[in-house]
C-alpha cells in the first residue's frame, strides 16, 4: 500500500437537488442567478482567520443584504460562547445506543447554535471513527463500529439541522491520527486504503451523513493514498459526490487547502479560514478564483456548482426562517462585551457580545444523556450504593473541580480535576462543572452518612488509611476510586501527548491509587472517565473491586450523572462503544509516531483493512476484557424467540442513465475591469476579498508562476452529462436507493428476570460469511426500557446494504454466495440466539 496513488476523477458532479434537496435547488437557483461573479467567490471563501467573530466566516453579498455566513465549532456545543451547555462527547451518546437520544442532543445543540446566530455547527464527527484507540479525537465522535457510528451520526444530523442550523459532517476521510495531520518540514502522512476497507468501515457513516441530508462535509488534513483530502478527486468527486449523490458543500479543514484551481476541480466548494496561512493575506481563492474563471482555468459551472450548493444548504435547512437579532451575538475571541469585529485587523470597535442564555432546560438532557452512556463493567456487588453507607470515601483528582476553574485551560488543555471533555476545538466553555465530589458528597449528606475525600493523586499514605477505616468492624462503607484518561486535538500537546495518546494507561499513576485503596477497603469501586479504552487489566479482577463504571466523557452534569447511576436512581443501561483489550498490542492498529519515509509524507498503511477494534479481536482469536457491546445492569435480562421474516424485494438494479449537462447561472462578463476593487473601497486589513487588485490577471494574481506550464485535467472541464455510477442514485442521497431495501425484519423476546425495572440494549449482529469478513458484525439495536418481570419485543431490520460486500470489480455492493447468519444478544459476545439467514441474492 506504501506509494498508493489515488486516481483522478474528473469533472466535479454538479448538484441536481435529488431527492427532498429538490425545493432547496430550487431557491439556490433563483438566488445564485442574480449574482455577480465576485458575488459567487464571496460565498466559496472565508474572510481570513479572526476576520470576522466566528471561527469561520464567509464573505457577504451587501447588495442583497445577506449577511456573512458563521461557522462555529464544535460537535458537543457552541464553542467560545459563554451561558452555552457542554454537552456529553460522541463517545458517550454512542455508549446509549439510544436513537432518540442522539437526536435529542443534535437537536438541543442545534437549538443553541441558532440562537447564538451560527449558521453552521461544525459537527458531528465520524473521522475519525476509532482506527486506533490511542487516536487523539477519537472521542469526538462516536465509536470504531460503522454502523453505530452511521446511526448516531444520521440522527445527530437530523436533530441539528431540524433545529434550523447547517450540519458539517466531518473529517472526510480517514483522519484517523493527529500526528503528521498538517505538513511541516515534511509533508502530511498518507492514509493508505483499499477499496473495499474504504467503503465496508470508512465511508460507510458518511453515506448516512449523507443519507440524512448533512448540509456539509469538511474534508480532512491528511492526505488519503498520497493525494490531499481537499484536492483529492477520488474521494471528493467520485465518492461523495457521485456515489454518495451528496447535494450540500464541501468545506475545508482549517489550512487544509493547498492548491486554488486543482482544489476547485477535485470537488472542493468552500476554503476555510479563507486565508492561505492565517492572516497572510493570501488566499488560493478570493481574488485568485475570480481570477481563474475570467482565464478559463476553472469553469463557470463549477464556481456556479459551489454557490448553489452553498446556498441549498442554506434554504435545505430554512436558515431564512431561523434567524436572531445581532447574529452572531458572541464573538470567539473575546469574552468582553465589546471588541473589535474584524478581531485580528483591530477594527470596527463595537459591541461583539451579548451574553445570551441559549441553555433553556438542556442540562435535563445533558443529565440524562450521561447517565444513560455510563456503562457498568464489573458489579459483584458493590453497587448500587443504598444511601445507608456509613462512611463513604472518595480518591483522585478526577473526582474534583480544577483547580484553576473549569475552564481554566484553554480549549481544555489539561487535565486537572474531573475529566467532562477532552482538548482541543471539539469543546465548549463550561457554565459550569457539578463534580463527582460534590455531587456525591451532597447525596451522602441527605442522608447524613459520613464523608471524607483524598483527591492527592499521590497522597498514598492518606488515602491508604482513610480506605483502611472503611474496612473496620463496625464502620463500613465504600471506596470510589475516579481515574482517567484525556486525549485531544495535536495542536496541543499535554504532558508530552501531541493529541493522539501515547499509551493506554489510567492517567496520574491511577493504578496505584486503585492498588492502594484495594489493599485496605475490600468495597473499592472504580469509576472512569476516558476517552476511549484503557487498559485495566492489573486490577480489574481483584476481588476487592466490587464494581467498576466508565463514565465516559460526560460533559457539565458529570457529578449529578454518575451520582444517578451509583445510588441506582438511573439503572445502568450503557454499552460499551469500543473494546477494552488487555493491552494496545491487542488492537493490531496503532498510531504512526514515527515519520517512516524520510523528507517524504509519512505512510501511514491502513493494512489491518476492516479488522479493527472488535473485528480485530475475533480474528486473531484474543479475549478482550471487555467487549464491545457489553455493559451490565442492576437487574438481568434474558433473551428468547428469535423470528426471522424475509421481505420480498425487488431484484437490486445497477443505476444506470446520465445526468444533465453541467448548468450555468447568469453569465459572467469577461471585462476584467467590472472586477477590480469599487472605487473608494476601505478593505480591512488582511481580509480576504473576491476583488482584483488591478485589471490585469497576471499581476493581480500575485502569482510569480501564473501561467506557467500548468495543466489541469482535460475531464475537469467537461460539463457534458455524465453517467450515474451503479451503487449511485438519480433519486436521493446516500447510494443506490436499493442498497435500504429492508430484505429481513428479525425479532426476540427480551425478559426482565429481575426485580427492578431496566434497559437492555439487544444487539443484532450478521456474519457475512466469507473468509475476508470479520466474524460478526452488527447490523441492529435497539434499547428498550423493561418493566420487572416483563418482556419486550425487539425488532430490527436488515438492509440490503448490511449484507452485502463492496465489490471492487463492479464497482458495487453485492451480496456474495457464503452462507449467512444473524445472531442477537446482549453483547459482540453474548449472542444466545441465532439462525441461517436463506438470501435470495
Ligand atoms: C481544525 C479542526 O480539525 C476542525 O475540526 C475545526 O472545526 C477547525 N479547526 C476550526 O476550529
Amino acid at each position: 500500500q506504501s506509494n498508493q496513488t489515488s486516481p483522478p476523477e474528473y469533472p466535479s458532479p454538479w448538484g441536481e437537488g435529488l431527492g427532498d434537496w429538490a425545493d432547496a435547488y430550487a431557491q439556490a437557483k433563483a438566488f445564485v442567478s442574480q449574482l455577480t461573479l465576485t458575488e459567487k467567490v464571496n460565498l466559496t471563501t472565508g474572510v481570513g482567520w479572526e476576520g470576522e467573530k466566528c471561527v469561520g466566516n464567509t464573505g457577504s453579498i451587501p447588495r442583497l443584504a445577506f449577511k456573512a455566513m458563521c461557522l462555529e465549532d464544535s460537535p458537543l456545543g457552541v464553542r467560545f460562547k459563554d451561558f452555552a451547555s457542554a454537552f456529553p462527547a460522541g463517545v458517550t451518546v454512542a455508549a446509549t445506543w439510544d436513537r432518540s437520544l442522539f437526536y435529542t442532543r443534535g437537536y438541543d445543540m442545534g437549538a443553541e447554535h441558532r440562537e447564538s446566530g451560527v449558521d453552521i455547527q461544525l459537527g458531528p464527527v465520524v473521522g475519525p471513527i476509532g482506527r486506533a484507540p490511542e487516536g487523539g479525537r477519537n472521542w469526538e465522535g462516536f465509536s470504531p463500529d460503522p454502523y453505530l457510528s452511521g446511526i448516531a451520526v444520521g440522527e445527530t444530523v437530523k436533530g441539528m439541522q431540524d433545529a434550523g442550523i447547517m450540519a458539517c459532517t466531518k473529517h472526510y476521510i480517514l483522519n484517523e491520527q493527529e500526528h503528521f495531520r498538517q505538513p511541516s518540514d515534511i509533508p502530511a502522512s498518507s492514509s493508505n486504503i483499499d477499496d473495499r476497507t474504504m467503503h465496508e468501515l470508512y465511508l460507510w457513516p458518511f453515506a448516512d451523513a449523507v443519507r440524512a441530508g448533512t448540509a456539509s462535509i469538511m474534508c480532512s488534513y491528511q492526505q488519503i493514498n498520497n493525494s490531499y483530502g481537499c484536492q483529492n478527486s477520488y474521494t471528493l468527486n467520485y465518492l461523495l459526490k457521485n456515489e454518495l449523490g451528496f447535494q450540500g458543500f464541501v468545506m475545508s479543514d482549517w489550512s487544509a487547502q493547498h492548491s486554488g484551481v486543482s482544489s476547485a476541480l477535485a470537488g472542493l466548494d468552500q476554503t476555510m479560514p479563507g486565508d492561505q496561512a492565517f492572516d497572510s493575506g493570501n488566499a488560493f481563492w478570493g481574488a485568485n478564483l475570480t481570477i481563474a474563471v475570467l482565464n478559463g482555468t476553472v469553469p463557470q459551472w463549477r464556481l456556479d456548482d459551489m454557490a448553489v450548493r452553498i446556498m441549498a444548504a442554506y434554504y435545505y435547512v430554512d436558515r431564512p426562517g431561523n434567524q436572531v437579532p445581532d447574529a452572531p451575538n458572541f464573538s470567539a475571541w473575546t469574552q468582553d462585551t465589546f471588541g473589535f469585529s474584524h478581531f485580528y485587523a483591530s477594527e470596527d470597535y463595537t459591541q461583539v457580545n451579548y451574553h445570551v442564555d441559549v441553555q433553556q432546560d438542556h442540562y435535563v438532557d445533558i443529565r440524562n444523556i450521561a447517565a444513560k452512556g455510563t456503562v457498568l463493567l464489573k458489579n459483584t456487588g458493590g453497587l448500587p450504593l443504598t444511601g445507608q453507607e456509613k462512611l463513604t470515601t472518595v480518591f483522585g483528582s478526577d473526582a474534583a473541580e480544577n483547580g484553576w476553574g473549569p475552564n481554566g485551560c484553554p480549549d481544555r488543555g489539561c487535565d486537572n480535576g474531573t475529566l467532562a471533555m477532552g482538548w482541543g476545538s471539539g469543546t465548549a466553555n463550561f457554565p459550569y462543572l457539578i463534580t463527582p465530589l460534590e455531587a456525591i458528597k451532597a447525596e451522602v449528606r441527605s442522608n447524613r452518612g459520613a464523608f471524607e475525600d483524598v483527591i492527592d493523586d499521590y497522597a498514598y499514605t492518606q488515602a491508604s488509611a482513610l480506605a483502611r477505616r472503611v474496612a473496620q468492624p463496625g464502620v463500613g462503607g465504600a471506596c470510589i476510586v475516579f481515574a482517567n484518561s484525556d486525549a485531544g486535538e495535536g495542536y496541543i500537546v499535554y504532558d508530552y501527548n501531541e493529541g493522539d495518546r501515547n499509551n493506554l494507561t489510567l492517567w496520574h499513576n491511577a493504578d496505584t491509587m486503585i492498588q492502594t485503596v484495594t489493599e485496605q477497603c475490600d468495597n473499592t469501586i472504580v469509576v472512569m472517565h476516558t476517552v476511549g479504552p484503557v487498559v485495566v487489566d492489573a486490577w480489574y479482577d481483584n476481588p476487592n473491586v466490587t464494581a467498576i463504571v466508565w463514565a465516559g466523557i460526560p460533559g457539565q452534569e458529570s457529578g449529578n450523572a454518575i451520582t444517578d447511576i451509583l445510588y441506582g436512581k438511573v439503572n445502568p443501561g450503557g454499552k460499551s462503544p469500543f473494546t477494552w483489550g488487555a493491552s494496545r498490542g491487542e488492537y493490531g492498529t496503532d498510531v504512526l509516531y514515527e515519520p517512516n519515509a524520510g523528507s517524504s509524507a509519512p505512510q501511514d498503511n491502513f493494512q489491518e483493512g476492516v479488522f479493527i477494534d472488535y473485528r480485530a479481536f475475533d480474528r486473531l482469536g484474543e479475549t478482550p476484557i471487555f467487549e464491545f457491546g457489553f455493559g451490565l445492569s442492576y437487574t438481568t435480562f434474558e433473551y428468547s424467540g428469535l423470528q426471522v421474516q424475509a421481505n420480498s424485494v425487488g431484484q437490486y438494479m445497477p443505476t444506470n442513465g446520465q445526468t444533465p449537462a453541467a448548468p450555468t447561472y447568469g453569465t459572467v462578463s469577461n471585462r476584467t475591469a467590472d472586477y477590480v476593487y469599487p472605487p473608494g473601497f476601505d478593505p480591512v486589513e488582511a481580509y480576504i476579498y473576491p476583488f482584483l487588485n488591478n485589471s490585469n490577471l497576471r499581476s493581480a494574481s500575485m502569482d510569480p508562476q501564473y501561467a506557467i506550464n500548468y495543466t489541469f485535467p482535460a475531464d475537469g472541464y467537461d460539463s457534458s452529462p455524465q453517467p450515474y455510477l451503479a451503487a449511485g442514485s438519480n433519486v436521493a442521497p446516500g447510494g443506490n436507493a436499493q442498497l435500504y431495501d429492508v430484505m429481513f425484519t428479525v425479532s426476540a423476546t427480551i425478559t426482565n428476570t429481575g426485580d427492578i425495572v431496566g434497559d437492555e440494549v439487544p444487539q443484532l449482529y450478521v456474519s457475512l460469511g466469507g473468509p475476508e469478513n470479520p466474524r460478526v458484525v452488527l447490523r441492529g439495536f435497539d434499547r428498550l426500557t423493561i418493566q420487572p418481570g416483563a418482556s419486550e419485543t425487539f425488532t430490527a431490520q436488515i438492509t440490503r446494504r448490511d449484507l452485502s460486500n463492496w465489490d471492487t470489480y463492479s464497482q458495487n455492493w453485492v451480496i456474495s454466495n457464503a452462507p449467512k447468519f444473524v445472531y442477537v444478544g446482549s453483547s459482540s459476545r453474548n449472542l444466545p440466539l441465532s439462525q441461517r439467514l436463506n438470501v435470495d441474492a
